[in-house]
């Protein structure tokens, strides 16, 4: 009988632990104390290698019979991506928004045909800024349930809409984090992805209008958002998320030139939802392959990384020390030395070992375009 409710109370105090502090809630930036109350009330799962490339990248139809679209039920996450989004609405992701690194790389691979090198390198990313690295889970968006009898602090977010690390500035069709709303679809800014479409693209979203979309919404954040902040992850994935559309959104039996037409758009943007009978890309769009459509939209109009300063709009000011196009490597070091150094500066134990694991698997992905030098394992 005693040993009954000691298991009793040890698997309630465990439980109120494990509701206080979500599995998939990022560890980033915990306090030592913190993290050694946490980590222990977590489910630590073992983290196996990323899975390889697609064998076959044919096109293929994805709004199939297994992956039929349903709206998000109020308890699943969404969040600023609508590529994940739509991915978790017709179940190639678990359909409540909260994946595993290894199934989100899966799911984009299969479900949009994103190439095995720059799924890597996205998801490992967002997952180390994010993503839980003990329970092996991130959300995809940030409604962090806060249930249960003692209530995390605030700092308890992560998710991608977490704003300032992965999430970010200057979307094409969400806000600024600073006028409030980080994610959600924003009509207004839709209705001007329309009109840039009809003015640029004869009514279809095509390279051109991606160039000269992304130079307005720069300009826009310059003028309009005093915090506005545009180095890294940001600045490189503004420019590649603003391709995206074109590679991923349109159907794979298309003719070139890629161009996206405006319902399907929306409903990607929007409904989080695939077009009836759609076929993925029949290309599967690795960094060589999506490198020259970034690089178009960025030599369209370039700027430096930088940022508004003195909380003043129209102070846009470079920031020299921050890593550019043409410094690629920097980009990954100051990655792992600065940011992910900074997040986790008290990790310990199995968060350390996670950590390191991690940081290996997208230091594979990053070895393959080059002659970048892997950080040594932290210590
Ligand atoms: C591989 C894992 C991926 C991760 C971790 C990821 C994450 C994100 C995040 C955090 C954002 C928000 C950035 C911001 O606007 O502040 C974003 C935007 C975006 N993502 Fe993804 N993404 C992934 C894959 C994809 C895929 C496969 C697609 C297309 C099928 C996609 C399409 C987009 C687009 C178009 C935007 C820009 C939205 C806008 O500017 O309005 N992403 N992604
Ligand atoms: C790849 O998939 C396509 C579409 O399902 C199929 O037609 C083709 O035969 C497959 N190719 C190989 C090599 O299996
Ligand atoms: C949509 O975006 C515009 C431009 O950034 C902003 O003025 C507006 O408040 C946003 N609307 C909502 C509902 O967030
Ligand atoms: C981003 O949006 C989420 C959800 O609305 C909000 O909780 C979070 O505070 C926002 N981030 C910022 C910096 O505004
Ligand atoms: C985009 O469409 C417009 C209008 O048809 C066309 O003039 C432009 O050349 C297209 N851009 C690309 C890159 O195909
Ligand atoms: C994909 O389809 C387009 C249009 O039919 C074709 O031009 C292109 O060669 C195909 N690419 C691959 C890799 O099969
Ligand atoms: C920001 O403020 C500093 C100190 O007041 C000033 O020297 C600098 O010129 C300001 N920068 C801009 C771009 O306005
Ligand atoms: C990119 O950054 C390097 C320093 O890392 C700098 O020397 C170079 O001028 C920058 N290039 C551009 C185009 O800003
Ligand atoms: C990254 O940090 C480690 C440890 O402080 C240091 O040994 C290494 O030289 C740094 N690497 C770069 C490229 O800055």
């Amino acid at each position: 009988m005693k040993h009954f409710s000691l298991l009793f109370l040890s698997s309630l105090l465990t439980y109120q632990l494990v509701t206080a502090f979500p599995s998939h809630a990022s560890l980033a930036g915990l306090s030592a104390r913190e993290l050694e109350e946490i980590i222990p009330s977590l489910e630590r799962r073992v983290i196996k290698p990323p899975p390889g490339p697609l064998t076959n990248t044919s096109a293929i139809l994805v709004n199939d019979h297994l992956h039929p679209w349903k709206p998000a039920g109020k308890d699943d996450i969404r969040g600023p991506c609508p590529g994940l989004n739509t991915l978790a609405s017709h179940g190639w992701l678990p359909r409540n928004g909260i994946a595993s690194p290894s199934q989100i790389i899966t799911a984009v691979q299969e479900g949009f045909n994103m190439g095995n090198d720059l799924a890597l390198i996205v998801t490992y990313v967002a997952h180390l800024l994010d993503g839980n690295l003990v329970t092996d889970l991130l959300s995809i968006g940030g409604k962090t349930p806060k249930t249960g009898p003692n209530p995390p602090a605030p700092a308890i977010v992560g998710g991608l809409d977490t704003h300032g690390v992965f999430e970010g500035d200057t979307s094409m069709t969400r806000s600024d984090a600073f006028f409030g709303d980080n994610h959600s679809f924003n009509e207004t800014l839709f209705d001007q992805f329309v009109d840039f479409s009809n003015k640029f693209g004869g009514g279809f979203y095509n390279l051109t209008v991606a160039q000269e979309l992304r130079f307005q919404r720069i300009q826009q954040s310059i003028a309009t958002n005093p915090q506005f902040s545009f180095t890294f992850p940001r600045y490189f994935t503004a420019f590649a998320e603003s391709v995206f559309p074109l590679t991923f959104f349109t159907d794979g039996r298309h003719e070139s030139p890629l161009q996206l037409d405006m319902t399907v758009a929306r409903g990607f943007f929007q409904d989080s939802r695939m077009p009836a009978d759609f076929f993925r890309s029949n290309v599967s769009w690795t960094l060589e392959k999506i490198g020259p459509g970034v690089g178009a939209v960025f030599s369209a109009h370039p700027i430096p990384p930088g940022g508004n300063v003195n909380n003043t709009v129209n102070t846009y000011t470079p920031d020299p020390n921050a890593a550019n196009f043409s410094n690629l490597c920097k980009l990954y070091t100051d990655f792992v030395n600065v940011t992910v150094r900074g997040l986790y500066s008290d990790a310990k134990g199995v968060l350390l070992e996670a950590l390191n694991k991690n940081l290996d698997f997208l230091f594979d992905a990053i070895k393959g375009q080059g002659s970048c030098v892997q950080v040594p394992p932290f210590v």
